[in-house]
């Protein structure tokens, strides 16, 4: 036992050094890809800037490709030795590894096809559901425990133990649906995109370290496996996505961050866990389900509008009429009003006092923010947004370790 504590902990050195390696690789390979894209027409306009610049768009998939190779050559490094000597458990391993790479690796390729076809809201749903069967055959294989601890106050009526069957498939399967596009959604500061993932994988990665000698260690290092090469790989990308960004990260990084969270948290056992982290990206969901499911009109971008005239970021808007909205839209958008998450200005027609239109802010929590704090630049707002993700993880650890001891 001795031994094989020993050999983890050196398969994990082994892999924060390939991980290493391939991110001052990456830093310093990534410019010159630059020409590469803008020619491949993967470019976009960086929409809130003076001038209004092209720049690289879908620097994910070098982030992508790259975590593939640092996994790739981790996979005899992890299990040459092992499956040579203790075969059980091993192949156990084995095909979980290979089914988290198959899922990972299947969402980059669908993330790109994306960025370079745009494709349909309906499709990006459809997508992470079928780039997750894989994993959920496996976890089906191998795990099939599909039964979850009910909290203290809901045991008189539900008991102590509560097997959901088939339902927790559907919620696997929505968990990988729910974090691609959770981190796409928040995005249109520079930075955003690749700054959450950041802060949510090293949230990610010091819970297994916490739980590193608990008893369900094995599913911790597997999960260090996978967040240590994505770290590794997302952080030169921050550094050209962060303010003022040289490259964009695509929707091809947006879905392989998502979907690697989606398998850490499936696999490694800790997906309620996981969404914890995930509070600023669920609010943000919450925020945009009137203009998602299109009851409140939704333009091509939500993103902050920027004011040429003061270099600040305000909130973006949207204007409808109120004769087009159904009662229920009217009754969210009343609703919304009331509890401020939205700023409206009516549009009144001077002659004869009537209402014309209704101008709303969009529905997102950057827009949100931009109401509470007022026009900001854009590199501060960055900044904030990600104080804001990094003090949502700390209250996560809170509510995981202190709160959740009244409930479980
Ligand atoms: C999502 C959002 C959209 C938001 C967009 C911004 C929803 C339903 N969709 O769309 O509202 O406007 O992301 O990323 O909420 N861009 C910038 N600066 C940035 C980041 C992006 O100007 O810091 C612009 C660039 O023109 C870039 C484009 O946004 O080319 C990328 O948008 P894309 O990722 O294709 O948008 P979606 O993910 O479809
Ligand atoms: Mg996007």
């Amino acid at each position: 036992l001795a031994d094989e504590k020993l050999s983890q902990t050196i398969r994990l050195f082994l892999n924060l050094a390939i991980s290493i390696a391939g991110s001052i690789i990456l830093y310093k390979i990534m410019p010159k890809f630059k020409d590469v894209f803008m020619r491949a027409d993967l470019k976009g306009t960086d929409l809130s800037k003076k001038e209004k610049v092209q720049i690289p768009e879908a620097y994910g998939v070098i982030c992508g490709a790259f975590f593939l190779i640092i996994t790739f050559i981790f996979i005899p490094l992890r299990f040459y030795e092992t499956l040579a000597f203790n075969k059980e458990l091993s192949h156990h391993q084995f095909i979980e590894y290979l089914a988290a790479l198959l899922s990972i690796a299947c969402m980059i390729f669908l993330g790109f096809a994306d960025d370079v076809l745009d494709l349909k809201w309906r499709d990006k749903l459809l997508l992470p559901t079928v780039a997750s069967l894989p994993l959920l055959m496996v976890y089906f294989a191998n795990i099939n425990s599909t039964t979850i601890i009910v909290p203290y106050p809901l045991r008189p009526w539900l008991g102590y133990a509560l097997n959901l069957g088939f339902l927790y498939y559907i919620y696997m399967g929505m968990l990988a649906v729910f974090c691609t596009n959770a981190i796409n959604i928040y995005a249109g500061v520079n930075g955003i995109e690749a700054g959450q993932s950041l802060v949510i994988a090293c949230s990610v990665l010091i819970s297994n370290i916490i739980e590193f000698n608990g008893p369900f260690r094995d599913n911790h290092i597997f999960s260090m496996y996978l967040i240590i090469p994505f770290i590794a790989c997302s952080f030169p990308l921050f550094i050209y996505n962060k303010y003022p960004s040289r490259v964009f990260v695509g929707d091809t990084f947006c879905y392989f961050a998502g979907m690697t969270f989606a398998v850490v948290g499936i696999l490694g056992h800790f997906s309620k866990f996981l969404l914890l982290f995930f509070i600023p990206q669920i609010f943000n969901f919450l925020l945009s389900v009137p203009q998602l499911f299109k009851f409140i009109p939704c333009p091509r971008h939500r993103m902050p509008k920027y004011n040429p005239v003061t270099d600040l970021l305000e909130p973006s808007v949207v204007q409808f009429y109120d004769k087009d909205l159904s009662k229920l839209s009217k009754l969210i958008f009343k609703l919304f009003r009331m509890l401020k998450f939205i700023k409206v200005t009516e549009k009144i027609d001077e002659k004869n006092k009537k209402l014309v239109c209704y101008e709303s802010s969009n529905f997102t929590i950057i827009n949100f923010y931009l109401t509470i704090v007022g026009p900001t630049r854009e590199g501060i707002l960055t900044k904030q947004l990600l104080i804001l993700q990094v003090v949502c993880c700390f209250i996560a650890f809170m509510i995981r370790y202190q709160l959740s001891k009244l409930f479980y």
